[in-house]
Parts: structure tokens; sequence; C-alpha cells
């Protein structure tokens, strides 16, 4: 029997109170899954419902329909008392802004001891000495446990954040724009160290970033989302010869080299999607240049067009 993936999710919808009083559906039938090891990228322009998936996977807000599993386990109904052990000792997590993790007065070192306090793998005591090699661990002299977070950069504070999301040696790292803010040459080392991490601890990651050419530099598989729904996913080798939703396509279309690095960068046009997303059709339909009358009405189901490559699209 093969092992179930770290993370599951099946058929996931989240929908919140429209100003109108008709819901709004942030999030629209999401299936997908990683396996062990595997980095699965979510991409996406600004407000197609990323960073809400990750909000139901740590349980920070509850699905309205479907099921989120974790080791196949079905974590979607389990009671509170049983949160901590079967999702926070789980699924860890690195947001954007590494400042607003920390406690201002908190010393770097302390920081880095409380999740193997919490959950119990460690004594105090213990965990200060853990501290000191989790930062060599993350490439930053063990010296800066005596720190406050205001005396670091950046990049030293988002490398700290990410030490102690692995401390707890999670089953899953969800890094939600976790390099985004930074500067690209200290953004590009950030994105190192994670290569570097999960492949000496055999780390499961869920990446979610809104410019493609990043993503695709850590993920090996890419999901696509627009306006709440998946469009596409599939490898990421494969992403530019073989995407073929119309999306993904416009998507590539929109990246272009600048600067002698040959640095991609995406330019995405922003749009309001949210009068489509009212309705039961694709999303993306209005935008569509191979949208057919059925479109308009009914979200297509992702299927398989070759091994390892699905697609939410009736028209390709
Ligand atoms: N608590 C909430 N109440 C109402 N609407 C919400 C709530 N949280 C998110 N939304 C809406 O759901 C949609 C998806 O938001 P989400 O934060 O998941 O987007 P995102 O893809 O992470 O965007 P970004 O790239 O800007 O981080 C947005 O239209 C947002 O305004
Ligand atoms: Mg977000």
């Amino acid at each position: 029997m093969s092992k179930a993936p770290v993370l599951e999710i099946r058929n996931l919808v989240k929908a919140f109170p429209g100003t109108d009083g008709e819901p709004f559906y942030a999030v629209r039938d999401v299936s997908f899954s990683i396996p062990e090891g595997g980095s699965l990228g979510l991409v996406g322009e600004s407000g197609c419902g990323k960073s809400t998936i990750a909000r139901m996977i740590t349980k920070l807000t509850d699905p309205t329909e479907g099921s989120i599993w974790l080791d196949g386990e079905d974590i979607s109904h389990i009671p509170a008392r049983q949160v901590k052990q079967k999702v926070y000792r789980k699924v860890q997590m690195v947001f954007q802004d590494p400042y607003g993790v920390f406690s201002p007065r908190m010393p770097i070192g302390t920081f880095l001891e409380e999740g193997l306090v919490y959950h119990g793998i460690m004594s105090r005591r213990e965990a200060g000495e853990e501290a000191k090699r989790l930062l060599e661990l993350v490439e930053l002299p063990a010296s800066l446990a005596d720190r406050m977070p205001h005396q670091l950069s950046g990049g030293q504070q988002q490398r700290v954040v990410i030490a102690r999301a692995i401390s707890i040696h999670p089953r899953l790292l969800i890094l939600d724009e976790a390099t985004s803010a930074l500067d690209v040459s200290v953004q590009q080392g950030v994105l190192e160290l994670l290569m570097r991490l999960q492949k000496e601890m055999n780390l499961t990651y869920l990446f979610i970033g809104h410019d493609l050419a990043v993503v695709r530099s850590i993920a090996d598989r890419i999901a696509v989302m627009y306006a709440g729904q998946l469009t596409e996913e599939l490898p990421s080798e494969r992403l530019t010869a073989q995407a073929v939703h119309p999306y993904t396509r416009r998507l590539l279309d929109s990246v272009f080299s600048v600067g002698d690095k040959g640095r991609k960068v995406i330019s995405i046009e922003s749009l309001d999607a949210s009068q489509a997303v009212r309705g039961k059709g694709c999303a993306f339909a209005p935008r569509c240049p191979r949208a057919a009358e059925k479109c308009k009405k009914e979200l297509p189901a992702p299927r398989l067009l070759e091994e390892g490559h699905i697609v939410c699209c009736g028209q390709v």
C-alpha cells in the first residue's frame, strides 16, 4: 500500500458573507495533495484565495465545505482539544512579515525555544542549547541568541522564523509569501536555505507566492489558482512547455526578462473577478479567448490530461 500524502485537501470551499448579503466564494472546490518530501508551489494573483487555503489547513478558519487530511487523517472535524497535537504539532507556517511574529522584548534564543517547550519535546535548558544549533542550521551565528528581534535584519529575522518553524520537525511547512518582502539578493539566500533544509530534513513544503519565477525555483509541482478556483497543476519543469490552461498561458506570457541578470519578473494585470465568482461558471470565462457558453454555467472539474498534469478546463 502506498503511503498517504502528507497533505491532501479535497474539494475545499470557503465562502465569506458578501457585502450585499450573498456569499462570496474565496475558495471554490480546490483539491490537491503533497507527498512526503514534495514541494507544491501555489501561485496566483492577489486575492485568488491562496492564504485562505493556508488558513484552513492551519485551522485559523473553517472550510465551508470539503476536507483536509494530514498523513491520511481527516483533521477537518477534530475536537478542539486535539488541534494542538494533530495540527499545530504537524504544520508550521512562515509568513511574509517576520517581525510581526516576534515579541519585541523576547531574545532570539528564547523565541527559538518556545516551540520545543510548548510541544514538550525538550526541557527549557535543553531547548536553550538547541536554539544555538538551530541558528547555525540556518547559517546565522549562535551568538545571535542573546539579541533582540529589532537588532536583526529582515533576512536574519526570516531565517530565525524558519529555524523556529522547523525546530519541531513539522510534517508540513507552509511558506506564505515568505520571501516576498525581502531584497532580491537576500531572497535568493533564503530560497537556497529552504532548498537545502528540505533536502537534509526531508521536509514537505506548500510554498505560496505570486511571483511565478520564485515559486517555480523551489517547487517541484506548481498549482495555479484564479479567483478561488484551481486552473492547472503540473510539474514545475513542464510548466513552460506543457501548460495548457488559457489562464496559465496568460500568466506565462506575462513573464518577461528585465535587467542584465535575466531575472524573470511577473506582471499580472489585476482584474476584478468578483462578479464571476458569484456565478457557477469558470471565473476566467469572461476573459478567456476560448470560452464557450457552458464555461459560464459550470465550474470545470479537474481532468488528468496526462500523467501528473491536471487541468480544470473543458476547452483544452
Ligand atoms: N475574513 C474574511 N472575510 C471576508 N473576505 C475575506 C476574508 N479573508 C479573505 N477574504 C477575501 O477572500 C479573497 C481571497 O483572499 P486571500 O487572502 O486568500 O488571497 P491571496 O491569494 O492570499 O492574496 P495575496 O496574494 O494578496 O496574499 C479576497 O477577495 C479577500 O478579500
Ligand atoms: Mg495571501
